[in-house]
């Protein structure tokens, strides 16, 4: 199925910085009807308020909070897309002292976030015809670094829940889609040490629209991403994106 966001309502979950702002202001310029910007504290999306007019409405999701995300859920009963791009990241590997309270706060926000996300909108995107759940996962879905190795496991983990969603909402007629980005620039890019090798979040976006015209459920939008999906295709193609029964 193929999809153009032309004259779409679109939510995005952290847009006021990072991939999640880059993601509002293209969505814009590629002719969104209104984008609810996502933020923990209203005030923060008023410098996109500001500059977008009533194109851009705020609305507050804390993903460790689900009665945020059921009431915004209520509010943006009109959403025709929605992109869940809000995660957190820690440098963790699996023999820090803190591997344990980090991964419970990526799965907390990384994992429960994605389902309680789906789980407010889905039968929103079902009233306005289908529509799009997108997830910003990672490559590090498929790749794990030791360094980050508890923030890899929860990507995995969102990478997993992605897949369920895909066979799951496709009964709705919902486009999911899985999106894999390697170094983006960005505060968590600067976080994870990738400012060197970091590529504008601006290909996130235009990675997006791309794939929803080409009908694509994976995106590798920068450089690093596609060569890892480019060496990930045939298993992607013959194993994940497959009919297969697990009896
Ligand atoms: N940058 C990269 O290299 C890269 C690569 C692959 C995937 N990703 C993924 O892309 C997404 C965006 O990353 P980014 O680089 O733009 O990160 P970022 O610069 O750290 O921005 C994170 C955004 O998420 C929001 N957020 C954090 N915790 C939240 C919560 N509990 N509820 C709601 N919003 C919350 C932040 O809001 P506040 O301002 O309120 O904190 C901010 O808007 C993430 O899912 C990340 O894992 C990033």
């Amino acid at each position: 199925m193929t999809y153009n966001i032309n004259n779409k309502i679109i939510l995005v979950t952290g847009a006021n910085r990072g991939i999640g702002k880059a993601l509002v202001e293209s969505f814009i310029e590629h002719g969104a009807t209104k984008v609810y910007a996502a933020v923990r504290k209203l005030e923060n999306a008023a410098p996109l308020v500001e500059k977008y007019g009533d194109q851009v409405v705020s609305i507050q999701i804390d993903l460790a909070d689900p009665q945020s995300i059921f009431s915004a859920a209520e509010t943006a009963k009109d959403v025709q897309v929605v992109v869940n791009n809000a995660g957190i990241y820690t440098n963790s590997t699996p023999l820090s002292d803190n591997a344990i309270a980090a991964l419970e706060s990526e799965m907390k926000i990384n994992v429960y976030g994605l389902i309680h996300m789906a789980q407010a909108f889905a039968p929103v995107l079902k009233a306005n015809g289908g529509g799009v759940f997108a997830q910003l996962n990672s490559v590090v879905s498929m790749k794990t670094f030791s360094n980050c190795a508890t923030y890899c496991a929860s990507k995995a983990a969102a990478y997993s829940i992605t897949q369920a969603l895909r066979e799951l909402l496709s009964e709705q007629g919902t486009i999911v889609l899985s999106v894999h980005p390697g170094p983006i620039a960005t505060d968590m890019g600067d976080a994870a040490g990738l400012t060197e090798i970091a590529e504008p979040p601006t290909l996130v976006a235009e990675g997006i629209i791309k794939a929803l015209e080409a009908g694509d459920f994976h995106v590798f939008p920068d450089s690093m991403a596609k060569q890892i999906g480019a060496a990930y295709q045939s298993f992607a193609a013959n194993i994940i994106e497959a009919n297969m029964s697990e009896g």
